[in-house]
């Protein structure tokens, strides 16, 4: 059974990136600059923010954190952004999510630039995607496909199942998955809280990408014997014997699955490390258009 191991292929990606910013250095030119706002004190967010200003550090970036108190009216932040995409020094813009329900994340998300919209959530990058035109992916799906490539996962012709259809992870996942390139030519069923036989289904898929947030529901006889299983699914459960009095689960039973499958993407040290990978690529990309 391989490892899919994240943190081996992201410190590959990372180092590409950071070699790059080194040759801008070199020539006289800027380095790559994003932007990031994070908007009231959600834990999880605050983590997810910190790990994407560091790795901005480690790769030679400049970075930007904005933060705004939870009671920030939604103008003044949809003006913040207005701000930062006529900014020419920044490459990419942005907004950690979710949001306070005061503000619309449809609005926010439609307020940045598609230049600098890093996180590929614009419909209109989205709608790109859809059409298999050149765009920013989501930063999770788009790391996904790079972990696949970096351990030369076949993907062509295979039976790929989607649990989820999150505008963030699942769907566009599903379109990556489904499109012709690669890492894709898949032919995919997406599942979401209303699928029927979700069991039997997921018995039949040869790639298996689980983004439910239920800790440990995948079993192994939810998978076909071989198929490779990319777990998403980043929840924290309670831990005494954890110094933070939590730790990170994912949706798999690892040590089940492990019996029957082909490959795994662990939680930790999987796909979370790769949606910062594909976070660097994505502003590596917007910098690269806009000199
Ligand atoms: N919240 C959960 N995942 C993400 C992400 O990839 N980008 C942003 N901006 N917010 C998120």
């Amino acid at each position: 059974m391989l490892v899919l191991d994240g943190k081996i292929c992201s410190q590959h990606i990372k180092h590409e990136l950071s070699q790059k910013v080194e040759s801008f250095k070199a020539n006289g030119k800027r380095v790559p600059h994003l932007a990031a706002i994070l908007v009231g004190n959600n834990g999880a967010s605050e983590t997810y923010v910190a790990n994407k200003v560091k790795s901005c550090a480690e790769v030679g970036y400049q970075s930007t954190l904005i933060r705004y108190k939870d009671d920030i009216s939604e103008l003044e932040l949809l003006q913040a952004i207005e701000e930062l995409n006529l900014n020419t020094e920044i490459d990419g813009i942005l907004v950690q999510l979710p949001l306070p329900n005061h503000i619309s994340e449809l609005k926010v998300i439609e307020t940045i630039s598609p230049k600098k919209d890093v996180d590929g959530f614009h419909p209109l990058n989205s709608g790109r995607l859809v059409q298999g035109h050149p765009t920013f992916a989501p930063a999770t799906p788009y790391g996904m496909t790079m972990l696949m490539e970096y351990f030369n996962i076949e993907t062509k012709g295979k039976n790929a199942v989607v649990i989820g259809r999150s505008n963030i992870v699942g769907r566009p996942m599903s379109i990556l998955l489904s499109g012709n390139h690669t890492y894709g030519n898949c032919t995919v069923t997406i599942c979401h809280s209303h699928t029927k036989n979700l069991e039997e289904i997921c018995s039949q898929a040869d790639i298996l990408v689980t983004a439910m947030g239920k800790p440990g529901f995948i079993k192994s006889n939810m998978v076909k014997e071989g198929a490779i299983v990319i777990d998403v699914g980043i929840t924290r459960v309670d831990d005494e014997t954890a110094a933070r009095g939590y730790r990170i689960k994912g949706d798999v039973d690892f040590d089940d699955v492990a019996t029957k499958a082909g490959a795994i993407s662990p939680v930790p040290g999987g796909v979370g490390l790769m949606t910062i990978a594909g976070l660097l690529k994505n502003t590596m990309k917007a910098y690269l258009n806009n000199n």
